[in-house]
């Protein structure tokens, strides 16, 4: 048996590889640091889903298909009462894309990635005791996005930033949430049923709910010459620093590169709290090293969740719905990934060994 499943190759895939060694995300053909150069969240939806559904539409057209789903989604607010509302984020966003149809077809998966984008917002609204903010259908999705949460049309360093994040999470191998996604659409149940157990693995401190409590340290620390007395007592107590490690990556992540730059961005745009910038860093200094003496044979560096947690910050989306902000960028590589689990796969049922108590044997029985 091994631990984790750590190495043990479960599937075969045309959508992404992750090289843990060299620090390399490759998507459909194209590294990651290429991609974000030129491409929207809308225009690697066709790069991952090419030859995966019947009608495909054009790349030029889903813009426009996904601002329709966008739409068509928010209706299900009816759905939203007062219970709903008062659950976790990502919880009242899972419940509300738990009533989407389960089929397989384009439009399904559509609706699917528009849900995350529209129900974060509007959840997030209802907490605060505000309207859900419709749809614009005419909006880029990541425009729209921030412009649901806020009201306001985000600038173009903004909308730009969270293009390129919802980009740079699009796909990742099969972690943890892809591989529950392809357990489910292993069986042929639809791609709602495959997104929906995607989203319930992401949301775990160890996958994608790592961001929130990477600010959570950032606000105990407070000010850079605390950073490695309060990591060290962190460490002392045997918890992980949020935002390091990965099981995979050997050397520094390349999606936290590529968040970084975008968070440059808004920096130079003067749209992010230098001083938090600053703080943030001294923490990633401090945490590198503390990490490189605790585990000196076992190379501990910055992961996404890091970056994420400042870049999500500065575009004003609150904690609580970082999760449901990385489900909004992963549900196309899931989709992907469930299409092809269902077009090209088996069943996915691997063994356990038994290990527990074995029923007492008759004749040992009788003999005693
Ligand atoms: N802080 C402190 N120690 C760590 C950390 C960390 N962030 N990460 C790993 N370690 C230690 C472990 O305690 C373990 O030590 P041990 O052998 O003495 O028990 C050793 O390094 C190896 O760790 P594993 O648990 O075997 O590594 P694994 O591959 O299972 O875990 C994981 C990877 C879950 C990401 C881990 O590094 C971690 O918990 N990081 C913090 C949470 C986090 O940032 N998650 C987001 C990941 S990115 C994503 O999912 C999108």
């Amino acid at each position: 048996m091994v631990s984790g499943l750590e190495d043990v190759v479960a599937a075969e895939t045309i959508l992404s590889d992750v090289d843990g060694q060299s620090g390399r995300l490759i998507i459909r053909g194209q590294s990651l640091d290429e991609l974000v150069k030129h491409a929207t969240y809308e225009s690697v939806l066709t790069l991952l889903w090419e030859g995966f559904f019947k009608e495909l539409p054009p790349a030029s057209d889903m813009p426009m298909l996904l601002g329709t789903a966008r739409q068509k989604v928010f209706k299900h607010f009816e759905a939203a009462d007062a219970e709903l509302v008062q659950q976790p984020t990502v919880d009242a966003v899972r419940a509300l894309i738990a009533r989407l149809p389960d089929a397989d077809d384009i439009g399904s998966a559509l609706l699917l990635v528009a849900a995350p984008a529209v129900f974060t917002p509007g959840i997030l609204r209802l907490q605060r005791k505000l309207e859900p903010i419709a749809p614009n259908g005419k909006l880029g999705h990541a425009a729209d996005m921030l412009r649901m949460l806020s009201g306001e049309t985000p600038t173009q360093e903004q909308a730009s930033a969270l293009d390129r994040y919802l980009v740079t999470v699009s796909d990742h191998g099969l972690n943890a949430s892809t591989f529950a996604a392809r357990v489910v659409a292993s069986t042929r149940a639809g791609l709602t049923s495959a997104t929906l157990a995607a989203l319930s693995a992401l949301k775990g401190p160890l996958h994608g709910g790592a961001p929130g409590p990477v600010l959570d340290a950032l606000d105990s620390i407070a000010s850079p010459e605390h950073a490695s007395t309060w990591l060290q007592d962190a460490l002392d107590r045997g918890e992980r620093l949020m935002g390091f490690g990965h099981r995979v990556y050997r050397v520094r992540d390349p999606r936290a590169d590529a968040l970084k730059e975008a968070l440059k961005r808004l920096t130079q745009s003067g749209q992010v709290d230098a001083k938090r910038l600053q703080l943030a860093e001294s923490v990633e200094a401090a945490a590198l090293d503390l990490l490189a003496r605790k585990k000196p044979n076992r190379p501990l560096q910055t992961n996404v969740e890091f970056y994420t947690a400042l870049l999500l910050e500065a575009l004003g989306i609150p904690r609580e719905a970082f999760t449901c902000v990385f489900a909004a960028g992963r549900s196309g590589g899931w989709i992907a990934h469930a299409r092809e689990q269902a077009v090209n796969g088996r069943l996915i049922r691997p063994q356990s060994r038994y290990i527990g108590p074995t029923p007492h044997q008759p004749q040992q029985d009788a003999a005693a």
